[in-house]
């Protein structure tokens, strides 16, 4: 899961992911990363912790990284917020085969449409509640998707 700073927006996403594959018994492993280093070894924004332990999930401990080239070989796929994520992201990889495992994260509720998650730092708690609400969407959907395809 990336976004830019990685203390917004991916560690939602992170938190929520994992939270759904334990919840759903599916094994796989998750991790977020911002694209930029500004807030390297920072805990999330306090404002995305709290949106989350409303849903009762504490992401009060994960530390913001910056993705690196090493990500394309360690995860399946990448799944970044918005459209400037996408371009960041893509400018690392090193062959189609990597830069094909990078997508929007809202492709999986509307495939095609480039809709993002909308970066809220400079926002308030309405727009945390709606970065979890459309977090939570789409990760619902690719652990449906896991759960289908288990075993393929
Ligand atoms: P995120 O949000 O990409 O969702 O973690 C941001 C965090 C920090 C900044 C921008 C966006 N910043 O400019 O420092």
């Amino acid at each position: 899961m990336v976004c830019l700073g990685n203390i917004c927006r991916s560690p939602v996403a992170e938190g929520v992911m994992r939270h759904l594959l334990i919840q759903n018994n599916v094994q796989a492993q998750v991790d977020s990363a911002g694209t930029a280093n500004y807030h390297t070894g920072e805990a999330p924004d306090k404002r995305s912790q709290k949106s989350t332990l409303k849903h009762n999930i504490d992401i009060s401990r994960l530390k913001a990284r910056q993705f690196t080239r090493k990500d394309f070989q360690e995860f399946d796929l990448i799944f970044v917020m918005d459209q400037s994520n996408y371009q960041n992201v893509c400018k690392l990889a090193n062959s189609a085969e990597e830069k094909n495992k990078v997508r929007l994260l809202l492709d999986v509720l509307s495939p095609g449409k480039k809709q993002e998650v909308p970066d809220p730092y400079y926002g308030d708690e309405s727009d945390f509640e709606e970065v979890f609400t459309l977090v939570h969407s789409a990760c619902s959907v690719i652990v449906e998707t896991l759960i289908r395809h288990r075993g393929d």
